[in-house]
Formats: C-alpha cells, sequence, structure tokens
C-alpha cells in the first residue's frame, strides 16, 4: 500500500472531529448525526433485499418466520424513528409517512434540543423495479420550552432556520450527503467494513450543465414560462434525466451540473414536493454547494413560510447559471394571458 495514500476517514470521525472545531458543541449534535448514519445503514441493508421480495414475501403478507412483509418506506420511518428515539437527543419527528409531528419521550433526565423532518423513502415508486431511493432529512433546534413536549412551532419554520440536512441514495453505492451549514461533504458506504467513508470533500457543483430533469409527461399542464424554457433547454440539446426519485435526480446534477424542476401543474396548482422534508432540506444542500434553489414563482425556497407539516411546493434548483436562464423565461412569460 502507499504509505502517502489519505488515511480512511469514517463518517463517525468526521463528525467528531468537526464536532471539536465548534468550541461550544456538547456532543449531543454529533450523537444525533451518527444516529442517522446508523439508520441510513439498516435502511440500506433492507433496500437491498428488495430484490427477493418473491422470496421474502411482497408488501403485506406474512413471510416464512411469520413476520408481516413491511413496505419498504413503513419500514425505513419505523427504523429512523426507533433509532432517533434511542439516544435522547431528539424530542419530534416529522415524517412523510406520519400526519402529525411524532413526540419522542426523553431518555433518561436528558433535554433533547433537536428535532428532525425526513422523507424516509424517496423515489418509492422505483423500489419494485431495483432503480434507486433515497431518504432525504433536516434538523432544526428546538424552539420550545425543553421541560416539556415538543411542540408545532419547532416544525413550522424556515429553511433557513435548519441547522442541518443531507440524503442518502441507495444506488449502485449508498452515499450519505450531508451539511451543517458550512459545505457539504459525500461519504459512500463501504459494505466491506460496514462504514460510510469520507468519498467527496467539500462538493461544490457546477455553475452550469447541460441536463435538464422534470416530468416531461406533464408539459401540458405546466404554466407557459415552464414549457417555453423546457422547449429552450430541448432546442440547445441538453439532455433530459428524470428518475422519479429527486434525490437521485439531484444527485445526478449536483456532479454534473443541470437543473431539477417540479413545477405545479393543473392537479397540483400548488406543486407536489413537500416543503418541509423534501424542498428545504434539497434546497439547503444545493446552496450549500453552490447552486440556487427557487420556487417556479421565483421565491427562494429556503425564505417561504410554512404553515401545515405536509405543505407542498414548485420548486425549480440546481447550476446557478442555468436557474438564472429559467428566471428570465418566467420574467419573460410569466405575466403573458394564457
Ligand atoms: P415519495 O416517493 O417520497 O412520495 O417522493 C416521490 C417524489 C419525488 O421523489 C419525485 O421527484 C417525484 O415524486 C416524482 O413525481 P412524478 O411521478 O409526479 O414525476
Ligand atoms: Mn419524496
Ligand atoms: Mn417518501
Amino acid at each position: 500500500m502507499n504509505q502517502m495514500q489519505d488515511k480512511i476517514v469514517t463518517l463517525d470521525e468526521f463528525i467528531i472531529k468537526s464536532e471539536k472545531e465548534n468550541p461550544n458543541s456538547s456532543g449531543s449534535f454529533t450523537r444525533l448525526l451518527r444516529d442517522i448514519g446508523i439508520a441510513a445503514k439498516i435502511v440500506n441493508r433492507e433496500v437491498n433485499r428488495a430484490g427477493l421480495v418473491n422470496i421474502l414475501g411482497v408488501a403485506g403478507s406474512t413471510n416464512t418466520t411469520g413476520d408481516e412483509v413491511q413496505k419498504l418506506d413503513i419500514f425505513a420511518n419505523n427504523k429512523f424513528i426507533e433509532t432517533l428515539s434511542y439516544s435522547g437527543e431528539v424530542c419530534g419527528i416529522a415524517s412523510e409517512e406520519n400526519q402529525e409531528i411524532i413526540e419522542v419521550k426523553p431518555v433518561g433526565k436528558k433535554k433533547a434540543q433537536y428535532v428532525v423532518v425526513m422523507d424516509p423513502l424517496d423515489g418509492s415508486s422505483n423500489i419494485d423495479v431495483n432503480v434507486s431511493v433515497g431518504t432525504i432529512f433536516g434538523i432544526f433546534k428546538r424552539k420550545s420550552s425543553p421541560d416539556g413536549p415538543v411542540q408545532m412551532e419547532d416544525f413550522l419554520r424556515k429553511g433557513t432556520e435548519m441547522v442541518a440536512a443531507g440524503y442518502v441514495l441507495y444506488g449502485t453505492s449508498t452515499l450519505l450527503v450531508y451539511s451543517t451549514g458550512k459545505g457539504v461533504n459525500g461519504f459512500t458506504l463501504d459494505p466491506s467494513i460496514g462504514e460510510f467513508c469520507l468519498s467527496h470533500r467539500d462538493i461544490k457543483m457546477p455553475a452550469a450543465g447541460n441536463y435538464y430533469s422534470v416530468n416531461q409527461g406533464y408539459y401540458l399542464k405546466f404554466d407557459l414560462e415552464m414549457r417555453r424554457y423546457i422547449d429552450h433547454c430541448s432546442d440547445l440539446n441538453y439532455r433530459l434525466r428524470y428518475i422519479g426519485s429527486m434525490v437521485s435526480d439531484i444527485h445526478r446534477i449536483m456532479f454534473q451540473g443541470g437543473i431539477f424542476l417540479y413545477p405545479n401543474t393543473r392537479k397540483y396548482p400548488k406543486g407536489k414536493l413537500r416543503l418541509l422534508y423534501e424542498c428545504f432540506p434539497m434546497a439547503y444542500i444545493i446552496e450549500q454547494a453552490g447552486g440556487t434553489a427557487l420556487t417556479c414563482k421565483l421565491e427562494r425556497i429556503m425564505d417561504l413560510e410554512i404553515f401545515t407539516l405536509h405543505q407542498t411546493s414548485s420548486i425549480a434548483m440546481g447550476s446557478k447559471d442555468m436557474v438564472r436562464d429559467m428566471k428570465e423565461f418566467v420574467e419573460r412569460y410569466g405575466a403573458v394571458i394564457q
């Protein structure tokens, strides 16, 4: 082995080192991030087994050991909730899979300081066909009194108030990408040692690119300005890529440059993607990587007011030069009566 080769840095080592650089840290944020890494490994194991569905049993059936087989998004939800509840760092969770907020009971005398918002399994329509899926998460510091239960005010906050956000991509490799507001780092799971290892340090996305990612099947349901912008992408021979899993689609443009769009449609006049646990965390990562994240009405995603847990938004995010071009189309055609 080359003696000069860099030592492998595991996610745990990286988190501990980053926290040591902050003199006010108490260690609880470190434990919380580590818990997310652990839950991601458990979900990864199950995602990898999804192809064995005929052997292990389809969701809703009972498997050979007599256990009820869960849908993978419910499994992922339960694992994240369980893992985040053990160490006492989290007092509440908001998840796509739960209508209401989940109150996490204190562990011993610990006063939990954080709440987590999450989409435990993103792109779930891809599972049955072996296409990559993801997990999205965001972390806020609690606002309500640490002596009582978690409150709605701990969750209904602007994206700018998040202290960290990230995603896990269960793809050809499994990657965990996160930011605490000082750049973005990516860790690849090495299955031989069962650890996430630092593989992408200080990720900066290209300022321009030639990928656009949108469900073009809804083209006729988009507003005029979006149709004109999509025509422009096509005119320029940009490459269309759409996996139907936001995590995978965004991950591509993070590295290759591009734009991801989920505009409002006639069916979803306010957009489809959920602001709190899909748009905010992904916008946080995109901005930290040097990109831009707006709604299709040109508001900054991170500044949007949120009134309900499952509120949705339109979204246009990616390489800053491409988002700037998109903005010009909205300014030019947005006022035209259709
Ligand atoms: P989820 O699987 O968590 O419900 O999210 C699916 C989301 C997102 O990942 C993806 O970009 C989008 O829905 C796909 O929607 P369409 O099928 O309408 O394009
Ligand atoms: Mn999702
Ligand atoms: Mn989901």
